[in-house]
């Protein structure tokens, strides 16, 4: 059960941009891999993934620097250690880059290692990975929140506000929030093409349109949900990530389709007014990852009305949760494992959230890989709710029904709460 052999090459991710795999073997011949996923609208507080930024390779996107660090100090570093002891590996892994966020060897490269030796043990106890992370204590099946419409970053800017998700909070069984969503998502598309502004699909799946305001895609959505027999906020309701870090300039919030610049006493105005007139849920980065005062403010006053999530503001990083908790910035946060580089340091995020009375919310990223590792994540944590972009294109499906799969291993230990896991934080 002692790691033999460290490999790694180049992959491609969802957006065809090159990113890490990792190869490990053990002695007995057993193997692991672990798949790096990539983001576009990055905090700047992540785990730094490097790239070579050679232009003539890859557009500068290659990733050859990171795969020499794995196959070299980091191989050197790994090979005889025994699988099981994933903590002291992602440690070691932690002191030989020596930096406070990864960039010497790369998050991508620590990651793309981490994620190997957890499913490399996995597969050398013969047992899912989400039964091998965490002792097998996870069996909550993760109420899902699912991209209906793209944005921001992920679609050229052709709106504002990143993501319109659909969180099916009517929905009894994991089955049934499949098939809102599913009803949800082509009811959308029908709406948009009888309107005639479907441009496309976004990066992370969801409908491309053309808009000409921000408050468009709340009547596209809300139009949909009628069109699908659903009732807004009863069966289905909305959650947003604004991405705010991306609208701010350091003073004002630029909605550029509004043709709108915001204070960011106006704009915390904008977002309430949102969260009051919508069927609205949760709201992902409502502002600026420095915008400090705002956080503080809209969590006394809407914390206990829908979920607040920290995305850009945390970047899965424990020391920024800590302090996001002890001045009560947030009731959530967004778990990226790339964005802080390694599994050991992700679930001691995700613990010290769920120790706060905060709800984690289990992330894919915008640049994502054939890879379910997260749907395990999630299961294995009793993490509550998964975020993973559409409902289309297999990079994402793949996440959804690595779930079905593992609630039908799980049986009669599975467990769905859908909505109730909200009770932890709403009134
Ligand atoms: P990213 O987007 O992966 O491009 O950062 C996802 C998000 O902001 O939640
Ligand atoms: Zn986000």
């Amino acid at each position: 059960m002692k790691i033999k052999q460290v490999d790694a090459y180049q992959i491609y991710d969802s957006r065809g941009y090159p990113t890490v795999e990792v190869e490990i073997t053990l002695e007995n011949g057993i193997k692991g891999h672990g798949l790096v996923p990539s983001g576009a609208s990055t905090g700047q507080f992540e785990a730094l993934e490097l790239r070579d930024n050679d232009k003539s390779k890859f557009r500068g996107k290659s990733v050859f620097k990171a795969l020499s660090h794995v196959k070299t100090e980091i191989a050197s570093l790994v090979i005889g250690e025994w699988v099981f002891d994933q903590h002291h590996i992602d440690r070691k892994m932690i002191e030989l880059d020596g930096t406070e966020n990864k960039s010497r060897l790369g998050a991508n490269a620590i990651l793309g290692v981490s994620m190997a030796v957890a499913n490399a043990a996995a597969n050398a106890k013969g047992i899912p990975l989400y039964e091998y992370l965490c002792e097998g204590k996870g069996n909550l099946i993760p109420l899902n929140e699912i991209q209906i419409l793209g944005g921001g970053a992920h679609a050229d800017w052709a709106n504002d506000i990143q993501d319109f998700l659909a969180i099916a909070v009517g929905a009894k069984t994991y089955e049934e929030t499949l098939e809102i969503t599913h009803n949800l998502y082509h009811a959308t598309g029908e709406v948009l093409k009888a309107k005639g502004k479907c441009v496309g699909i976004a990066d992370e799946g969801g409908w491309w349109p053309d808009y000409k305001t921000n408050e468009e895609p709340f009547e596209v959505f809300l139009e949909a949900v009628d069109k699908a027999g659903y009732v807004a906020g009863e069966d289905v309701a909305i959650s947003l990530d604004i991405a705010a870090s991306d609208l701010y300039d350091g003073t004002h919030y630029n909605l550029p389709l509004d043709k709108m610049s915001y204070t960011p006493d106006e704009f915390y105005h904008l977002m309430k007014s949102w969260c009051e007139k919508y069927p609205i849920i949760s709201i992902e980065d409502p502002f600026a990852d420095t915008d400090i005062a705002n956080w503080k403010r809209f969590k006394s006053e809407m914390g206990t009305k829908v979920q607040i999530i920290g995305d850009d503001l945390f970047t899965t990083n424990i020391k920024r949760i800590e302090q996001g908790i002890e001045q009560d910035l947030a009731n959530s946060v967004l778990i990226k494992l790339n964005q802080i580089g390694s599994v050991t340091e992700t679930i001691e995020a995700i613990r010290l959230t769920q120790k706060a009375g905060w709800l984690p919310v289990i992330s894919a990223r915008s640049g994502e890989t054939e890879d379910a590792f997260i749907a395990h994540l999630a299961v294995a944590t009793n993490a509550g709710q998964l975020k993973v972009g559409s409902f289309a294109r297999s990079e994402r499906m793949v996440k959804w029904n690595e779930i079905i799969r593992i609630q039908r291993q799980l049986g009669e230990h599975a467990n769905f709460i859908g909505a109730g896991i909200y009770n932890k934080i709403l009134d």
